[in-house]
């Protein structure tokens, strides 16, 4: 691997081989959802405590601070929204020239296996990869969004990363299921764990990010269940804990107590 590869590689993935990447990039087909209507106002209690940042270049150049902000994650891909047809007939929407002149430590995409569109998306995702590739930039390839989540267990999210890896992502992001570790096994490059939607209580997002992480995962790239949850600073420290200083489930519960009480003192 060149060393530019490595060295953005190694601005997002921390020295004990973890990675907590915040995503606010559900914009790009969701319009303003909730709690994310004004983009600035949600990273900025945050950003201190993601190892990345997962966003569009039109969020990035109009709510992100280039003086302050992690290494960033550009999302490229696009072009459905959540009232339209079909979430997964995507494109690349955004050159290599501008995640370049955006100076970012990767990009992310989505993939589609299974749709109507898997076949696009798959060599969208190959034809991106060829491009990194020449600038030392790596993929992140997203898996599984929208109705393709309907299928969330191991046999079809292990499809879905072994597939990102064989066209070269250098890392995939998937979602927690049952038997995780099956996932990781299948899959030759570092998984990150989404969250997907907003879940009940703190504790069972708590239970599956721990779930994951003892069976492989490198982190995460999660966002609603931070920024969310009526305490997002709370919630993202408790997490952090789990993917950086091997925090069990109930450490995790009282970092969030604690920090829920900071903030409301
Ligand atoms: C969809 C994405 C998000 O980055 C991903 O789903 C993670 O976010 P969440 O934890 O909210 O599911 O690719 O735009």
């Amino acid at each position: 691997m060149d060393w530019g590869m490595k060295n953005r590689l190694a601005q997002l993935i921390q020295p004990d081989g973890h990675c907590f990447f915040l995503p606010i990039d559900h914009g790009y087909f969701q319009g303003p959802t909730r709690k994310l209507e004004k983009p600035a106002e949600t990273i900025r209690p945050l950003h201190a405590y993601a190892d990345g940042l997962f966003v569009t270049r039109g969020v990035l150049r109009a709510c992100v601070d280039p003086a302050d902000c992690p290494p960033i994650i550009l999302r490229v891909s696009g072009g459905a929204s959540i009232i339209g047809k079909d979430l997964s007939h995507e494109a690349v929407t955004t050159s290599m020239q501008e995640a370049i002149r955006l100076n970012v430590a990767a990009v992310g995409m989505s993939i589609f296996v299974g749709s109507e569109y898997e076949h696009d998306s798959l060599v969208n995702l190959g034809k991106l990869v060829n491009e990194c590739e020449d600038h030392g930039i790596p993929v992140m390839a997203v898996t599984a969004v929208g109705k393709e989540l309907e299928k969330r267990d191991a046999r079809y999210l292990g499809l879905c990363c072994r597939i990102a890896a064989e066209f070269g992502a250098k890392v995939v992001k998937t979602y927690w299921c049952e038997n995780f570790d099956k996932i990781v096994n299948g899959c030759p490059v570092p998984v990150v764990m989404a969250g997907g939607p907003k879940c009940e209580t703190q504790r069972e997002v708590f239970e599956f990010v721990y779930d994951g992480m003892s069976k492989g995962a490198i982190g995460l790239n999660l966002g609603r269940n931070v920024w969310q949850d009526p305490y997002p600073v709370a919630m993202i420290k408790a997490l952090r804990a789990i993917v950086h200083e091997k925090a069990t489930v109930s450490d995790a519960e009282d970092i969030f107590q604690d920090e829920k009480k900071r903030a409301a003192s």
